[in-house]
């Protein structure tokens, strides 16, 4: 009793944590959940408490993705339902709301969002976010100024807290930024930089304090994860099998995963490190975009088909229960039918648990969008059907390949059928395991026997259940 009577005292004099209301939306890809949980440990301090709604919010941050048109024009009819939500929040008298555009739209279109959408206080790119709190003291001196800011990666890493307010047992944690690939349909370089890896040191430090939370299983992302070259505390770089050898020592980080990688950057050290270390999961995205070498070459994916395939031999032969996802795009332009067969016949090879898959999307700067041969909309549409298809009954065949396995699932929530006491978790493959008498397992790694595999989820039950 006595607590309840001296904590508040305590609490209200601290800090005013959790006094403002910060909504953030996040679009695109994984980097930008990574981004979005950032913003909200910058603005913490500054008594930003996160909600599940925009309606009423004080902070409403955009972190938007520019990878295909679709995207990026989502968001100016977002913006046009918050611009009427701040009219509502300021007619009912509760004081104004501060919008800001953050990530990869920002940072390729900052000045036509400006134009566009004069409700924006602030347009903030992927490496300055860590200036939030002072372009939000000078958004609120002037209202109306808006900040269009670009660094370098490591003053983003370098200026923000390491603590991070997690929640459940699986965290992302950027270890790597930016691309100098330029396939030549694709964004990312120009929205998110040059290649940048972190340093180990900050790495490892990041992961220890995750671990200390309760996290069990951590995904390392960038946009080229696999060429890591992050320096080490001994001055040498390291690669990244070293530094998930290094994670795996860490007492509590049981998984990792790491996503995305390129064909080019999979070196034998890390192919290698997938056949001895047990944290690290079997599942690898390993994109290929494209079963023709013609139209590789266009892409500029630097490699062939063939080099793809061997590669995909390779890693399978290290680790033989090894799952593969990928990313493809239909109707690059001056794909042919023939072209686009190739594609069908590699992804038929390679068979792949999961796999994307993408009409093409001519964007602004990219070499592709002035190619000649752009393919049409309906030629597309009809390529697409037929790929996920295919996509769909590789991926059901995989899961129902899992009937009769024991697989390690990590349980991450209480399912929906609590009268079954229903627990929710990840196998190695990323698959949802939903097991019943399960909901007290939270957090813990467990032998599940699979009983039934569905379209997106397995069905399995505990071991001496
Ligand atoms: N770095 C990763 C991909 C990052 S972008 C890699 O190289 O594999 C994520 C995915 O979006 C890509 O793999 C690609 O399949 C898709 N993509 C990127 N640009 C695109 C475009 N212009 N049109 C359609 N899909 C695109
Ligand atoms: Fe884009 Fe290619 Fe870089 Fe991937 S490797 S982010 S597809 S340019
Ligand atoms: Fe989109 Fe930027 Fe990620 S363009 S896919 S949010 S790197």
């Amino acid at each position: 009793m006595s607590d309840t009577l001296t904590l508040p005292e305590v609490e209200t004099a601290a800090a005013p944590e959790g006094t403002k209301r910060l909504f953030i939306k996040t679009y695109g890809c994984q980097m930008n959940v990574y981004d979005s949980e950032r913003m909200a440990d910058v603005l913490r301090p500054l008594g930003y408490a996160t909600t599940d709604s925009p309606e009423g919010a004080d902070f409403v941050i955009l972190n938007t993705c520019h990878i295909r048109e679709k995207a990026g024009e989502k968001i100016y009819s977002e913006l046009g339902k918050i611009r009427q939500m701040r009219e509502r929040k300021l007619e009912r008298g509760e004081g104004g709301m501060t919008i800001a555009v953050a990530g990869c739209v920002a940072q390729a279109e900052g000045e036509e969002i400006m134009l566009r959408a004069p409700a924006v206080d602030i347009v903030v790119g992927p490496q300055a976010y860590h200036q939030l709190p002072e372009l939000l003291t000078r958004t609120a001196r002037s209202r109306g100024e808006r900040i269009g800011a670009d660094f370098a990666p490591n003053e983003k890493f370098d200026a923000m807290p390491v603590a991070r307010g997690v929640k459940g047992f699986t965290a992302f944690l950027t270890v790597q930024e930016g691309c100098d690939k330029f396939c030549s349909f694709c964004v990312v370089p120009y929205t998110r930089g040059a290649e940048w890896s972190r340093p180990v040191a900050d790495v490892l430090a990041e992961a220890r304090g995750l671990a200390d939370q309760g996290v069990r299983e951590v995904t390392l992302l960038g946009q080229n994860v696999n060429a890591y070259d992050g320096e080490g505390p001994d001055g040498t770089v390291w690669t990244l099998a070293r530094l998930a050898r290094a994670l795996a020592e860490i007492p509590g980080l049981d998984r990792i995963r790491y996503t995305t990688s390129h064909a080019n950057d999979m070196s034998d050290d890390l192919i290698a490190a997938h056949a001895e270390l047990d944290a690290l999961m079997p599942y690898l995205h390993l994109p290929v975009q494209a079963g023709s070498d013609r139209i590789l070459r266009l892409m500029n994916r630097k490699h062939g088909r063939q080099k793809y395939i061997d590669l995909i031999g390779r890693i399978r032969e290290a680790r033989p229960d090894l799952a593969l996802a990928g990313d493809m795009i239909v109707g690059f332009p001056g794909e042919t039918d023939r072209e686009f067969e190739d594609t069908m016949d590699l992804v038929r090879q390679v068979d792949y648990a999961a796999c994307f898959s993408f009409m093409y999307s001519p964007r602004p700067g990219t070499p592709a969008a002035t190619m000649p041969g752009q393919i049409p909309a309906e030629v597309m549409k009809e390529r697409l059907k037929a790929l996920q298809d295919l996509l769909f009954e590789q991926q059901v065949a995989f899961n129902q390949a899992q009937v009769g396995k024991t697989l390690n699932v990590l349980f991450e929530r209480k399912g929906r059928h609590e009268l079954r006491a229903q627990g929710i978790g990840r196998s190695p493959y990323l698959q949802s395991v939903h097991v019943d008498g399960a909901d007290h397992l939270l957090g813990q790694i467990v032998p599940v026997r699979i009983e039934q595999g569905n379209q997106n989820s397995l069905k399995g039950s505990l071991i001496g259940a």
